[in-house]
């Protein structure tokens, strides 16, 4: 196994919700620590970029709105297998797919609006926390 970092986001559903304690309980129980933690609000700018990749698809327009619509909590984790035990522990897309104990299971509201984001690879987990941390920030 292999010490990992991946990149989080904790979605404006959840922070309206105030749940960002209760998420990161769900991500600390599971064995990943915390290493860098802000919240800052997106601009449309920085949310078209981010999901970039999901430009051309239907949902592209309501996503980038979704995640302007409040703040965010961006996160790097640190873990063996990081990238995918987050992926494991956010759950399937649509939280009616998710698993139980799941965080996407226990507190998203929809498909669209499902709480948290993580890297789905180790390129997109190097690009994503390039794009929202500097290096000083993040402390292992
Ligand atoms: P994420 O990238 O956020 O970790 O989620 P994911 O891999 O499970 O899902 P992905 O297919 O990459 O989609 C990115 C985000 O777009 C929203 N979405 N809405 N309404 C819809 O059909 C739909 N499909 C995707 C979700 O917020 C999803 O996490
Ligand atoms: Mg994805």
């Amino acid at each position: 196994m292999a010490l990992e970092r991946t990149f989080s986001i904790i979605k404006p559903d959840a922070t309206r919700r105030n749940l960002t304690g209760q998420v990161n309980a769900v991500i600390e129980a599971a064995g990943l620590r915390i290493v860098a933690q802000k919240r800052v609000r997106w601009t449309r700018a920085q949310a078209e970029k981010f999901y970039e990749e999901h430009k051309a698809r239907p949902f592209y327009g309501e996503l980038v709105d979704f995640m302007t619509s409040a703040p965010v909590v961006l996160q790097v984790l640190e873990g063996d297998d990081a990238i995918a035990k987050y992926r494991e522990v956010m759950g399937a897309t649509d939280p009616k797919e998710a698993a139980a104990g799941t965080v996407r299971k226990l507190f998203a509201v929809s498909k669209g609006e499902n709480s948290t984001h993580g890297s789905d690879s180790a390129a997109a987990a190097e690009r994503e926390i390039a794009m929202n941390f500097a290096l000083h920030e993040i402390v292992g």
